[in-house]
């Protein structure tokens, strides 16, 4: 049985296997949800540079080692499923939650493997799952910024879903990635997938684009003044040079 809340019971569409329940009680027209989803988000990492392609794959390994074959695991801001079609032959049940509805309906046809994966669209902020239910709750890829939710507030919402002897997985860039990371979104903003990048306005591990797309970087020291209002095992480490991982034990 999936570990749904009574919020489930205001839930609006549900499509079997995949299930995919619409939970539009809170508006979500965010940047995401309303120009960058389904196949754009998708052509953002097909087009990624090489030394891109290795960051967002070290990324991806550095989770799947802390993955076990009997885990329960949530990717939080799973997009058009990049990430949920590498969790799947490695756990033993994977939930991806998304704002965007047309990233979700993509992503139903990308992980291909009917069984073990539900979709849901949701709020990583406000999940309408019950308390203890994961094993693993992973939030990679920057999301942290880009779901423009309070981060604490996050990060409380992922341990409050995570069993006890679980992780929370969150990571954001290195700086020492930062011209690799501007390559990368310049190409994006060349291909329309975003808007111009207004260069006076970027630097310092902000990039800012003229039709008001904004993505931050939560270093280090971001998450240890997190962790610390936490009072949890916290782990912070660099990745590959490109990416920094929070790892919650809860
Ligand atoms: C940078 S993309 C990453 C997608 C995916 N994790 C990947 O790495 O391929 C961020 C994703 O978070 C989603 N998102 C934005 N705000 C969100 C929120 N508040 N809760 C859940 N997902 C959100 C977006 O729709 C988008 O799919």
């Amino acid at each position: 049985m999936l570990a749904i809340s009574m919020h489930f019971l205001k839930s609006k569409i549900l499509f079997a296997p995949y299930w995919i329940v619409i939970w539009d009680i809170y508006r979500m027209n965010d940047y995401y949800s309303e120009q960058l989803s389904s196949n754009n988000l998708k052509r953002c990492y097909d087009i990624a540079p090489s030394r891109v392609k290795q960051y967002l794959q070290s990324e991806v390994d550095y989770v799947l080692e802390h993955i076990q074959k009997t885990d329960h695991v949530i990717e939080l801001g799973c997009g058009y499923g990049r990430i949920l079609k590498d969790l799947l032959p490695v756990s033993s049940k994977v939930i991806g939650i998304d704002t965007s509805i047309e990233s979700l309906i993509i992503a139903k046809d990308f992980v291909e493997q009917k069984i073990g994966c539900h979709l849901f669209q949701a709020n990583a902020e406000c999940l309408p799952l019950q308390d203890v239910s994961f094993d693993k709750v992973v939030c990679i890829q920057n999301g942290i910024s880009a779901f423009k939710v309070d981060p604490l507030d996050l990060l409380k919402e992922s341990i409050r879903i995570t069993r006890k002897g679980g992780l929370c997985l969150f990571s954001s860039y290195s700086e020492k990635f930062w011209e690799h990371r501007i390559d990368w979104f310049k190409l994006q903003a060349d291909a329309g997938l975003i808007g111009e990048i207004d260069w006076n306005r970027t630097s310092d591990g902000v990039i800012s684009c003229r039709d008001g797309f904004t993505a931050t970087t939560f270093r280090p020291e971001d998450f240890s003044n997190l962790s610390s209002q936490l009072n949890l095992d916290t782990r912070i480490i660099e990745i590959d040079s490109s990416s920094v991982f929070c790892v919650i034990s809860v």
